[in-house]
């Protein structure tokens, strides 16, 4: 965690995920090639070789796309989560070969520069059939190339995770480049009505997948925390907080995490220090707060990494009144130790 930038853990698991998606995308690959030289046998390797990776790598942004809301919707799909870096390095490789070979079927054989040539070769911006779409393509290639080289944990430590996360967010804007790259590419090229087909069910799941799971975010925000006296906000009663499991309140429009465990309860921020993951939506597992995306541990008494790790959120402090939970609003330094409040 954050005593150092770690190496990429090779476990079993995320071995298996990674043959999983290998294989998948070979098998991709190769089913691809079969139908289309069933179909139209007159297609030459290179347009095979540019619409097999183009139409697998857009299949994989729109699974990659999906995970974070899935996972927000049902614990089952974290293990996904937990590997999604993978899949987005391994996307950005069928990209690589799509735009490669694409770059070199279509601007590397004249004598300009390659690149200069994808911005000049059609001058044609101002038109709405003949658009230069290749450019969008490229443009996305960028940001994907930036997020793929900055993937690793290195990355994340130096450029602090508030960074990290706003130039993985750019992710959107790609995915926005790349859907006006292929409609836009359809009226100059015979783009296939299924590549077509996943685009539009593709953009349908994830924008209504996003929507779900903002509406339900937005229902933890909407919660009524009740005022208390002296300061206290009533939160809840004891019983709806699930043992070695976590509430998750807005509180002056910082989220916050109440844990019961043991007979006891602890409050603390619910943002991660690793990625921002919900801390709340994760459970007590060895008497620490793990976080649900990729396991960070926090003390739940203190808000700190147990050692030598040295992350350390907020904590707040807790009372019950009979089986009333209240909070005090007011947090805490990060890391300050925290009486837990004992269940009677
Ligand atoms: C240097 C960057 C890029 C270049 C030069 C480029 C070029 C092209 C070209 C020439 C086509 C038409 C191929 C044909 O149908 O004959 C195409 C289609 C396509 N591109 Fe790109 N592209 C780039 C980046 C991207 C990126 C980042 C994606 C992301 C997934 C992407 C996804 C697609 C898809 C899905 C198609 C439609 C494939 C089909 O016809 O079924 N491209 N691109
Ligand atoms: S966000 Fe990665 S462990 Fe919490």
């Amino acid at each position: 965690m954050g005593l150092d930038y770690q190496l990429v853990l090779w476990n079993k698991h995320k071995k298996t995920y990674d043959k999983v998606i290998v294989f998948s995308m070979l098998l991709y690959v190769i089913l691809f090639a079969v139908v289309t030289l069933v179909f139209n046998s007159e297609t030459s390797i290179e347009t095979l070789i540019i619409r097999a990776f183009g139409s697998l790598a857009i299949i994989m942004l729109h699974i990659i796309l999906a995970i974070g809301p899935l996972s927000r919707l049902n614990t089952r799909f974290l293990p996904i989560l937990y590997n999604r870096r993978h899949l987005g390095v391994s996307m950005f490789i069928a990209v690589l070969i799509h735009g490669g070979f694409s770059i070199f079927q279509f601007h590397a054989l004249g004598d300009v520069n390659p690149i200069y040539s994808i911005f000049t070769s059609n001058m044609d911006y101002g038109s709405l059939t003949n658009f230069p779409f290749q450019v969008l393509g490229f443009l996305a290639l960028l940001i994907l190339f930036t997020m793929a080289s900055t993937s690793h944990d290195f990355f994340l430590a130096n450029l602090s995770a508030k960074t990290w996360k706003r130039l993985h967010m750019m992710v959107y804007v790609a995915y926005t480049l790349i859907i006006a790259h292929v409609f836009l590419g359809a009226f100059q090229q015979e783009t296939s009505p299924f590549t077509i087909g996943i685009l539009i069910i593709g953009f349908i799941s994830i924008s209504g997948l996003h929507i779900v799971t903002a509406f339900k975010e937005s229902k933890i925000d909407n919660t009524k925390v009740k005022k208390g006296t002296e300061g206290w906000l009533k939160v809840c009663e004891i019983e709806e907080i699930e043992e070695t499991r976590a509430k998750i309140f807005t509180i002056k429009n910082e989220r916050v995490a109440i844990f019961k465990y043991g007979g006891k309860l602890s409050a603390i921020h619910n943002v991660c220090k690793h990625q921002g993951g919900p801390l709340g939506e994760g459970k007590i597992i060895d008497g620490c707060i793990t976080c649900p995306w990729h396991g960070y541990q926090y003390l739940p008494y203190n808000g700190q990494s147990p050692p030598p790790f040295t992350e350390k959120v907020a904590t707040y402090e807790l009372k019950l009144d009979g089986k009333i939970v209240y909070i005090n609003p007011k947090a805490f330094e990060e890391g300050k130790a925290v009486e837990p409040c004992y269940i009677i």
